[in-house]
C-alpha cells in the first residue's frame, strides 16, 4: 500500500488544472454499451475506479483503448451478461452497470455492491425504479438477476433524489418503449453529463438538472465522441487546501456553477475568491473565521463529497463550525485523523461540532475513504511537521495523482511505492 509523506506548514501558490469528472465517466462509460458501435470519450482521469470500470466493460465483451485521458470503446461484441463479484466488489457504483447492460442484453446478472466505508449504501431505489420499468428481478444472498421482460417506459418516483438510482433509471429507460418520466431526479451536474452524453448518441432525453427527466425510449443510437466536465469535488478540494495553507492559486478548468456553494462559504470566512468563466482564482492571508453551519444536501446543496476537506479547512478556523452530513452514515471516518493531529472536534450523531485551533501538527494517519482521504492530506500539508498519510489506494479512486497535482502548488509531498 503506497503512503504520502507530508512536510507541511508551507502556503500555496501556483496553478493547478483539475482533470475529468469520476462521477460524470463512470456512468458514461457504463453507457457506452448501449450503442453497439464505437463511443470516444475525452478528458478521462486516470484513475482507479475508472481503471475498474473499463475491466467490467472488457469483461463484458467491449474493445477498450485508453490513450492521454481519450478513452475509446467499441460496444459491437458485447455480449457477457453476468459480472462477477470481484468485479462488483471493485467498485461500488459498479451497480451503474446494471441498467445499461439490462438495456443492451435484455439481461443482467451481479452482485450487490455491499457497502463501502460511507456506510449501507444500499440499491432499493435501484431495484425498485428497474423493476417498475417491467424488468423481472430475483434477489438471492447478494447476487441479482434481472431480465428485461416486456419494459415500457412510465413515470418512476424517487422517494429520494438519488444519483445512481437516477442514473440506472435513465440508462434503462432508453430501451423501454415509450416514454418514462423520472421525478424526484437527483439534480448534480453529473446527471446533465449523462444526458448530454446519451443525447450525443442519439437517445432522446430531456430534464436533466431539474426534479424531472424524461427520456423517449427505443430510439436508434449511434457512434459518439464526447468530453467529460471537470471533477467539481477535485475543484473543491484544491479550494479548501488553499484556504488552509494560505498563500494563493488559481484553479483551472472548473465550472464555476458547480463549486458555487463552496465558493460562498470561503468568502464569506474571509477567502478572496475571484471567479472567472473557467477558472477560480483563490487567495488567504491572515486567520479566517468559523463557518456557521454546512448542511449537506443533494445538489443544488452543499456537496456531501466535499464536507471531509472543508471540514480539515474548518479545523484551523477562528470558532465554532457546525457541520451536518445528511446524506451518508458513515461520512464522519476521517474525524479521527483530523483529531490526531490536533484538531477539536465532537461528534453528536449527524452533526459535527469543529473547535478552531491554532495549529496541526503532523503525525501518521490513514485514509480511511476517498474523501476522507483527501482531507488527509490536505490537513497534512497545512500542518506544523512531518505527516505520514496510508492507505492512499482509496485517494487513487478519485484523484489523478494528488502528489504531482499538490506539488505543482508548492506542498512538500511525495508517493512512497511500497513494493
Ligand atoms: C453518488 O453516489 C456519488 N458516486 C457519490 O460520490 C456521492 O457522494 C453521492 O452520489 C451523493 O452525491 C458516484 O457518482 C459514482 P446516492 P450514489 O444514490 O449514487 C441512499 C465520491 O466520493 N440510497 O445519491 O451511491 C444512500 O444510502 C462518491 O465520489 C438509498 O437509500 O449516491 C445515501 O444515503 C462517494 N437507496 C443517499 O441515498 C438507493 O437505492 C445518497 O445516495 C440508493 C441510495
Amino acid at each position: 500500500m503506497d503512503t504520502l509523506i507530508v512536510n507541511g506548514g508551507r502556503a500555496l501558490d501556483g496553478i493547478v488544472s483539475v482533470h475529468g469528472s469520476k462521477n460524470s465517466v463512470l456512468p458514461i462509460l457504463a453507457a457506452t454499451i448501449l450503442n453497439s458501435g464505437t463511443s470516444v470519450i475525452h478528458n478521462c482521469p486516470k484513475l482507479r475506479d475508472v481503471d475498474a470500470a473499463i475491466e467490467i466493460l472488457k469483461y463484458i465483451g467491449c474493445r477498450v483503448t485508453c490513450e492521454d485521458g481519450c478513452v475509446t470503446v467499441d460496444s459491437r461484441s458485447a455480449t457477457n451478461l453476468d459480472i462477477p463479484d470481484k468485479m462488483m466488489r471493485e467498485m461500488r457504483s459498479s451497480v451503474i452497470f446494471m441498467g445499461a447492460v439490462l438495456a443492451r442484453l435484455r439481461r443482467v446478472s451481479l452482485f450487490a455492491p455491499g457497502g463501502c466505508e460511507l456506510g449501507a449504501r444500499p440499491i432499493d431505489l435501484h431495484i425498485s425504479s428497474l423493476k417498475a420499468l417491467g424488468a423481472l428481478i430475483t434477489e438471492e444472498g447478494g447476487s441479482i438477476d434481472c431480465r428485461a421482460g416486456n419494459l415500457r417506459g412510465r413515470d418512476i418516483v424517487l422517494s429520494f433524489p438519488s444519483v445512481g438510482a437516477t442514473e440506472n433509471t435513465m440508462l434503462a429507460a432508453t430501451a423501454c418503449t415509450g416514454r418514462t418520466r423520472i421525478v424526484n431526479a437527483a439534480r448534480e451536474p453529473e446527471i446533465v453529463d449523462l444526458q448530454n452524453f446519451l443525447v450525443s448518441m442519439g437517445a432522446d432525453v430531456s430534464g436533466a438538472g431539474s426534479s424531472t427527466i424524461i427520456i423517449n425510449g427505443r430510439k436508434p443510437l449511434h457512434d459518439v465522441e464526447y468530453t467529460v466536465i471537470p471533477d467539481r469535488i477535485c475543484a473543491a478540494t484544491f479550494m479548501c487546501a488553499t484556504a488552509l495553507c494560505g498563500g494563493r492559486v488559481r484553479i483551472d478548468n472548473v465550472i464555476p456553477e458547480h463549486v458555487s456553494t463552496l465558493t460562498s462559504i470561503l468568502d464569506g470566512i474571509g477567502c478572496r475568491v475571484k471567479v472567472g468563466k473557467d477558472y477560480i482564482d483563490i487567495s488567504r492571508e491572515g486567520s479566517l473565521s468559523a463557518i456557521r453551519s454546512v448542511r449537506t444536501m443533494p445538489y443544488p446543496g452543499f456537496p456531501t463529497d466535499a464536507q471531509p476537506p472543508l471540514m480539515a479547512l474548518a479545523s484551523k478556523c477562528k470558532g465554532t463550525s457546525v457541520f451536518v452530513e445528511n446524506i451518508f452514515d458513515g461520512r464522519y471516518r476521517h474525524v479521527g485523523g483530523l483529531i490526531r493531529m490536533g484538531a477539536d472536534i465532537k461528534l453528536e450523531g449527524k452533526v459535527a461540532l469543529v473547535y478552531g485551533v491554532k495549529q496541526l501538527f503532523g503525525c501518521p494517519v490513514e485514509a480511511t475513504d476517498l474523501r476522507g482521504g483527501a482531507a488527509m492530506v490536505i490537513a497534512a500539508m497545512a500542518a506544523e511537521g512531518k505527516s505520514e498519510v496510508s492507505h492512499i489506494e482509496h485517494i487513487d479512486r478519485g484523484y489523478e495523482n494528488i502528489e504531482k497535482s499538490m506539488s505543482r502548488i508548492g506542498a512538500d509531498i511525495k508517493r512512497v511505492i511500497q513494493v
